[in-house]
């Protein structure tokens, strides 16, 4: 029996998706503890490209069981698409068996898609998510549980028709919620998943007391929480290990493993600081060949160098086990990489992440040089992550100078590596655990 959470340690988009799906073939559960279809994770098998935005990433493996928690902010028609879309694909309707909703997330509604459909501070994805959170927080939000109570409840219908509109005209939104609309959607809700809809912390209860293994699956990373993260620009959730039990309803005693998924240089999408960002050729390279478009909205990924005083940041407040590096094949072909180990802002110098976004604004970073490895094509990656893992040879497969770049994250931050992603296939992994 285990739990093991999975975290990104960036701005999101370290290639979450990829590992959970790898894990998956172990586990027979797999839950999103917070977030909602702000989520874009990719899992490539073969010639199959799969993008996530709800679903858990163990939907590859049919014989896990899937939660989406009660941590999280669900849009029950972006749900319904997610399930379609693996209807034609697979012929197979999870719902019916082994995807379960939290009786206690929250649901996202039209209201809040459009209230989010405003924002130009903070670069959201547009899809509702803090609108959504904020009313959680407000105490007006809408759970799956309470669902089936009022949709007969004309008189909250009527209210929150009110207070939705009071807003919309107040931010001079044209269009209006009514009374029968709130309800037909209420009633499609109810009739599209009220059999899905479970108490779902005591499902993973009873499956950790059978023994099972259980996988937490982080949406966006460290970076991004509430708390923890570059605030304002930032998620609405807790993105980080201390919410991964409490977001399905379990306690943090169960937690035997923290993985934190590590790009092996950083992207950001949306506004915000982000000291180590590449505005040259080298910041088009790792975009070009990265692949470094949102999978949620299309949108180019900022990049920049990998960055330690963030990574130190992400595993004080997570507590790693071991780190999962990504994309250190994108490095590939680069002369010189840095890695930045400290900054410097008005005079002082920063080792640990600041929490004034001006200061993180004027942040030059401080970075240390090591020489680049020559660049392979996905074929001859994957070949030698195959090799490494069947003959058992870890990094020794890799390049020197590939080594020490990763001997050197491992060094300055003293967690040891769980493994390394060498391309987006699933096979693309050398596994070191
Ligand atoms: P997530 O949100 O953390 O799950 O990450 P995304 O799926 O949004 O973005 C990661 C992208 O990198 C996806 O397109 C993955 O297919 C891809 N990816 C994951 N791991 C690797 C890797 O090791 N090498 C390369 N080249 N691509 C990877
Ligand atoms: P995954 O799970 C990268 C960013 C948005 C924006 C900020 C707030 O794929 O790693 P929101 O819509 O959540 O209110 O937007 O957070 N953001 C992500 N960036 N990956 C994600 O998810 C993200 N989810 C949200 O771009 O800057
Ligand atoms: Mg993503």
């Amino acid at each position: 029996m285990s739990t093991t959470v999975i975290l990104g340690a960036q701005w999101g988009d370290e290639g979450k998706g990829k590992l959970v799906d790898v894990l998956a073939g172990n586990s027979d559960w797999v839950a999103r503890f917070q977030g909602g279809n702000n989520a874009g994770h990719t899992v490539v098998i073969g010639n199959r490209t799969i993008k996530l935005h709800l679903l858990p990433s163990g939907i590859t493996r049919k014989s896990c069981q899937l939660i989406l928690g009660d941590g999280m902010v669900i849009d029950p028609w972006v749900l319904d698409q997610e399930l379609k879309k693996w209807k034609d694909e697979t012929e197979e309707e999870p719902d019916k068996d082994r995807l379960f909703i939290s009786d206690r997330a929250h649901i996202i509604l039209k209201f809040h898609r459009l209230v989010d459909g405003l924002d130009k501070k903070i670069g959201t994805t547009g899809r509702g998510i803090g609108p959504t959170y904020s009313d959680k927080i407000n105490r007006i939000g809408l759970r799956f549980a309470d669902l089936k109570h009022i949709i007969n409840n004309s008189q909250w219908i009527s209210e929150m028709c009110t207070l939705y509109n009071r807003v919309l005209n107040s931010l001079d939104i044209e269009e209006k919620i009514t009374e029968i609309d709130l309800k037909n959607d209420l009633e499609w809700i109810h009739n599209r998943f009220g059999h899905a809809i479970k108490n779902t912390g005591v499902m993973l209860d009873n499956a950790l007391k059978m023994k099972e293994n259980v996988l937490l699956e982080g949406a966006q990373g460290c970076l991004l929480d509430i708390d923890q993260g570059t605030y304002p620009f930032v998620t609405s959730s807790v993105t980080s290990r201390a919410n991964a039990s409490h977001g399905v309803g379990i306690h943090p005693g169960h937690i035997d493993e923290v993985i934190g998924i590590v790009k092996a240089y950083t992207t950001r999408v949306g506004h915000g600081p982000f000291p180590c960002e590449l505005k040259d050729d080298v910041g088009d390279y790792l975009t070009e060949k990265g692949h470094e478009f949102g999978t949620t909205t299309g949108r180019r990924r900022r990049c920049g160098w990998l960055d330690l005083v963030v990574l130190k940041h992400s595993h004080r407040v997570n507590g790693f086990t071991s780190l999962a590096i990504t994309k250190l094949d994108v490095l590939g072909g680069l002369d010189t990489l840095k890695i930045c180990v400290g900054y410097r802002a008005n005079g002082a110098e920063y080792h640990n992440l600041p929490a004034s976004i001006t200061e993180l604004e004027n942040a030059e970073p401080i970075y240390i040089e090591m020489p680049g490895f020559p660049a392979l094509n996905d074929e001859e990656w994957i070949k030698l992550a195959r090799k490494a893992n069947d003959e058992n040879l870890g990094l020794s497969v890799l390049h020197p100078n590939a080594q020490s770049y990763l001997q050197q994250i491992e060094n300055m931050l003293e967690i040891p590596l769980h493994s390394v992603g060498v391309g987006p296939d699933r096979d693309a992994t050398i596994h070191l655990f």
